[in-house]
């Protein structure tokens, strides 16, 4: 397939770090749909950009947008350290199933270092920033473990990827390191500029890369 006739699906696209995911993939001449509650209007205004509204709960208009997409990108999630529900593991299984019905394999979704991976070694700041979170966001970090766990469970026989970042800054671009906490090697921090950079690069792979599994990514 040529590169042209490759979309790229990004929900969560009016997060900061969406946006410059929106901007990397228009820069690598990725077909652009967005899907989210709201729209932002430089968004609304590209014409290079298919913009769709709906809640995470609205399986035709999903179906819809789905249908037809090369890669999705999800960097949705609460906002805040307190969310009121967790609707985002359902939201991912109704893609999942959706993924299915419509023959799109492959997603790219972030999580963070609340879920675990069995290749992390001990780190003492990894383990105060998710014990700050599990004490202070106790309802935003059940959201991201039950979404690890939605990944493991329900996106079976998908190309899916969940990677791991542990908070975001607006600086960059920097060198990108991917790998396991406590490795040695993979920081906490990592640019929004960079997750962008990583996304639409893992998404551009002829050859799909970490399939089934939940890198870490940092800026160096
Ligand atoms: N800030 C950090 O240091 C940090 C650390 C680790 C992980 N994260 C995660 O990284 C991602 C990007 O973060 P960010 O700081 O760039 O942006 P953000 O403001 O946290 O973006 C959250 C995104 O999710 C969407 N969203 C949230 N709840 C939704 C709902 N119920 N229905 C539909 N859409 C919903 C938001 O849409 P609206 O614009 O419509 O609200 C927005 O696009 C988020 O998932 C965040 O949780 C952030």
């Amino acid at each position: 397939m040529e590169r042209e006739t490759k979309s790229i699906l990004v929900f969560g696209a009016s997060s900061p770090t969406g946006q410059l995911i929106v901007e990397e993939a228009l820069t690598n001449n990725w077909n652009v749909k967005i899907y989210g509650r709201r729209t932002l209007p430089k968004h609304a205004e590209n014409p290079a950009i298919t913009t769709v509204e709906g809640t995470l709960e609205d399986v035709e208009k999903l179906r819809q947008v789905i249908r037809g997409t090369t890669v999705i990108v999800s960097v949705l999630g609460p906002s805040g350290t307190k969310i009121k529900n967790t609707p985002f593991p359902s939201f991912y299984k109704r893609v999942f199933e959706l993924m299915r019905e419509e023959k799109v394999k492959r997603i790219i979704a972030l999580s963070t270092f609340s879920v675990s991976h069995p290749n992390d070694r001990f780190s003492l700041v990894c383990r105060l920033l998710v014990g700050m979170l599990w004490l202070f966001g106790n309802s935003a970090w059940k959201n991201l473990v039950e979404v690890g766990k939605t990944f493991d469970e329900h996106a079976g026989g998908l190309e899916w990827t969940l990677f791991r970042v542990g908070f975001l800054k607006d600086q960059g671009p920097a060198k990108i390191v991917q790998g396991y906490v406590g490795d040695g090697k993979l920081g906490m921090g990592v640019n929004r500029v960079d997750v962008a950079r990583w996304v639409v690069g893992q998404a551009s792979r002829d050859k799909t890369e970490n399939v089934g599994d939940k890198p870490g990514i940092s800026s160096a």
